[in-house]
């Protein structure tokens, strides 16, 4: 049983929950996910490392609610409890001091940009952070990447907060005026991330993209989060998350993410029926 210590939310539907986990407090490094499970006869779905502290034992996770398990997870607070969360799983994201860099990430990707943008800074790297979202409300971790980063650019698709449009606007000035950078790095939805990889391969600036197919195991044995990198498969789960942008096939992965749509909002809506008939987090 890993208990939940505390639940803030901070974007509509957008929780951060510190949960004990120490032994993976321990272990963890930027990049890393672990695979939870809020509920004994639920799903297990991964989420990204946010912050780990091996002395109090937690690590911090970043959920947004779209589906049923993270609905459920949402629902959670202090003194609940994930029956299980295994990790730290996953390639940590390389980490060298090569000059500037930039990090990217779109809504809740940005819990997954955060980890990655500082520790390239811890590393010395000089860091343009760029952060987008839906409207003002969205925008999560600001002060957390303003920390961390030299310069933060900031884009609401609808202008209430800094930039008017998507982080690709922001990212087509910054490559403008920025001669020296050496790599980007992206997570968020799959099409920005695409969308990322077309912009950055026009200067053939380096790229790599966390991705999020669907997971089962974590394990490399399952095969559910196959995707095609160069022509070659690999298991996001153990060859990833993170890969060149440049290379992965996005529109097979985009594809292979709608494989069971039908059923997730089949699951999604009982469960919210569920909730209204009988309460709670049934
Ligand atoms: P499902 O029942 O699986 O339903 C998801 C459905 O929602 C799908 O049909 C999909 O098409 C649709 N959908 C996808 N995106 C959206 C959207 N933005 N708005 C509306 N519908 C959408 N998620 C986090 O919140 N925080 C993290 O830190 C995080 N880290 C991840 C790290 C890795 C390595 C991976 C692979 C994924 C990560 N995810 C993270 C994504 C998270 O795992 C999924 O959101 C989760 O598995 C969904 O489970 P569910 O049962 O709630 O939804
Ligand atoms: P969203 O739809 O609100 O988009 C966030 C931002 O991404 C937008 O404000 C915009 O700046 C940018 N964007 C979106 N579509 C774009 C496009 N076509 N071109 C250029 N920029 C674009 O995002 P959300 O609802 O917060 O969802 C976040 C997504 O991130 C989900 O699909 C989720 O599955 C994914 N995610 C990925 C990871 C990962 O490990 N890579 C982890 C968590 C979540
Ligand atoms: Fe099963 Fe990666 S999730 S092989």
């Amino acid at each position: 049983m890993y208990p939940v210590i505390s639940k803030t939310t901070i974007a509509p539907g957008i929780s951060r929950l510190e949960v004990e986990a120490p032994l993976i407090a321990k272990k963890r490094k930027p990049g890393n996910f672990v695979i939870v499970m809020p509920v004994e006869k639920g799903e297990r779905i991964p989420l990204t490392i946010v912050e780990s502290d091996p002395e109090n034992g937690t690590i911090t996770l970043i959920v947004q609610a779209i589906g049923k398990t993270t609905h459920i997870i949402n629902k959670m607070e202090a003194g609940d409890h994930f029956i299980d969360v295994v990790g730290p799983l996953g390639e940590p994201t390389p980490i060298k001091n090569v000059g500037t860099v930039v990090c990217v990430g779109g809504g809740v990707g940005t819990a997954v940009i955060y980890p990655m943008a500082k520790a390239l800074k811890e590393a010395g790297n000089r860091v343009i952070g760029i952060i987008g979202a839906r409207n003002r409300e969205m925008v999560i971790l600001k002060n957390e990447m303003a920390d961390c980063s030299d310069e933060l650019h900031i884009t609401t698709d609808d202008g209430s907060y800094g930039l008017k449009g998507f982080v690709t606007d922001a990212l087509a000035q910054v490559i403008d005026e920025n001669k020296t950078i050496q790599s980007v790095y992206t997570t968020g939805p799959l099409p920005m991330m695409k969308a990322v990889a077309e912009q950055t391969r026009k200067f053939e600036l380096h790229t790599m993209a966390s991705l999020n197919p669907i997971m089962m195991d974590g394990t490399g044995m399952c095969g559910a989060c196959r995707v095609s990198v160069g022509g070659e498969l690999k298991f996001t789960c153990v060859d990833g998350p993170e890969f060149d942008a440049h290379k992965v096939n996005f529109n097979e992965l985009i594809q292979r993410n709608k494989t069971y749509f039908n059923q997730e909002k089949k699951s999604l809506d009982a469960y919210n029926e569920k909730c209204k008939t009988r309460g709670a987090n049934v």
